[in-house]
């Protein structure tokens, strides 16, 4: 409980809420809403419109503009590769968003079934990397059911049974958008590896919570989003270099066969790399923050990042325990998922939930109307849903982010208890 205290206390969550514009704007809502898509701080929002209004250009000409976005290129695949903790920047592609990244690994692993042409997926995922696997049936794949427990969680037990010479990957999720579960995915890539398979990892919803370390982990892939990590929309995949050296992938024949070109074909969307790059110096700020302000140069920028996510990690840890205690004292409420407050740690503050005889849509419709935004229905996990037995109005989710706060967490409850009719 100490500890608890003194996390909180130490977090600057008042100097992190003055760098997002978001939060600051008169009659703004209260942002819970924040799995489907965080708020940016001004640091990111500085890049986008320095970059436009600067070097709005297309990169690989040999004037000044061109020069500095292929440089500002460079650096945020250097940024991104440290967050994930890469060997090589060039094992980075950056895209239109993680589905389309899951799409392309998808048909290319399609093109390569022989034996091995077993696909294992969870009905804990995101339909963004279920569906894109199901169509691998069409090539001959045999679809695995790795199945969600009554508690929420994925179990590697479970796995293990799934496992086989005819495994050719196993695609999960690092952290349920619904219910906020984390995955043991270092556990899950040596099982997985053990069987001579790949894993494919969906870090969307993880990635703004916590440090990802994909070397630590194990995995073979995994993509992101940044308009969840404090950016603009795009996305970023990252491929062990000779996973993705072995990928058919569609490309012009100028296009050099080899990543991250072989894996970004066309143009994507450079402004908004460079404000994921900026996203990624405010994480290494904050890290700087949440360590007395430490700038004297002896960290590296990976440590800075650390630090940060760690932070974070503690803090959401606070915040989570809160939510859960304040939903779970509501008269009504049903919380999905980890209730276990001894097992906070292995959940994200994402809560899913529902009030009795109040529909989802009308929760949050009435919290909107107290300006306070939240998501319903079906969280694009359908499979989940049913499993959870819930009808076709889904839920309700609250998801948090480090710059919510204890205060934010006792106006949602009070209003939620008014709209359970507590
Ligand atoms: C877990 C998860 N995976 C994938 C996606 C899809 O991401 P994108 O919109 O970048 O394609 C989302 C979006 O909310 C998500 O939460």
């Amino acid at each position: 409980m100490r500890e608890r205290a003194a996390n909180l206390a130490e977090f600057p969550v008042d100097r992190v809420r003055q760098m997002f514009p978001a939060l600051n704007r008169p009659g703004s809502s209260m942002f819970f809403d924040n799995a489907a898509g965080a708020q940016i701080p001004q640091k990111a929002l500085d890049a986008v419109a320095d970059h436009l209004l600067t070097r709005s250009v297309q990169r690989g000409g040999c004037y000044r503009e061109s020069q500095e976005v292929d440089a500002a290129i460079a650096q945020a695949r250097k940024s991104v590769a440290v967050f994930l903790n890469a060997a090589d920047p060039d094992e980075i592609a950056f895209g239109m968003n993680a589905t389309s990244f899951m799409r392309l690994v998808s048909l290319a692993i399609g093109q390569t079934l022989a034996e091995r042409r077993e696909i294992i997926v969870t009905d804990l995922d995101h339909e963004a990397n279920v569906a894109t696997w199901l169509a691998l049936e069409r090539e001959g794949a045999v679809i695995r059911w790795w199945n969600v427990a009554d508690d929420g969680t994925l179990r590697v037990a479970d796995l293990e049974p799934l496992l086989s010479s005819r495994t050719r990957l196993v695609a999960c999720t690092v952290a349920s958008n619904a219910l906020g579960t984390i995955i043991d995915v270092a556990e899950v890539a040596r099982r997985a590896h053990a069987a001579g398979a790949e894993v494919f990892l969906d870090a969307v919803q993880y990635a703004p919570h916590g440090p990802i370390d994909v070397r630590a982990w194990g995995c073979d892939y995994l993509v992101c989003s940044g308009y969840k990590i404090f950016a603009p929309h795009m996305g970023f995949l990252w491929g062990r270099r000779a996973a993705l050296e072995a990928l058919p992938t569609f490309r012009e024949d100028f296009i050099p066969n080899t990543p991250p070109s072989k894996i970004e074909v066309g143009t994507f969307v450079y402004e908004n790399v460079v404000g994921m790059n900026a996203a990624i110096e405010y994480l290494a700020e904050l890290g700087d923050l949440c360590d007395g302000d430490r700038k004297d140069g002896s960290s590296s920028h990976r440590q800075r990042l650390v630090r940060a996510m760690e932070a974070i990690c503690q803090y959401e840890r606070c915040l989570s325990g809160a939510l859960l205690a304040g939903i779970g004292a509501i008269k009504g409420a049903t919380v999905y998922g980890i209730q276990d407050p001894k097992a906070i740690a292995q959940r994200l503050p994402t809560f899913l939930f529902n009030l009795a005889g109040v529909p989802p849509a009308t929760v949050a419709a009435r919290l909107a109307a107290k300006g306070i935004a939240v998501r319903d229905g079906n969280m694009y996990s359908p499979r989940l849903m049913k499993r959870l037995v819930l009808s076709e109005g889904g839920a309700v989710r609250a998801s948090l982010v480090h710059y919510n706060t204890q205060d934010e967490i006792r106006r949602f409850v009070n209003a939620l208890e008014e709209i359970a009719g507590n």
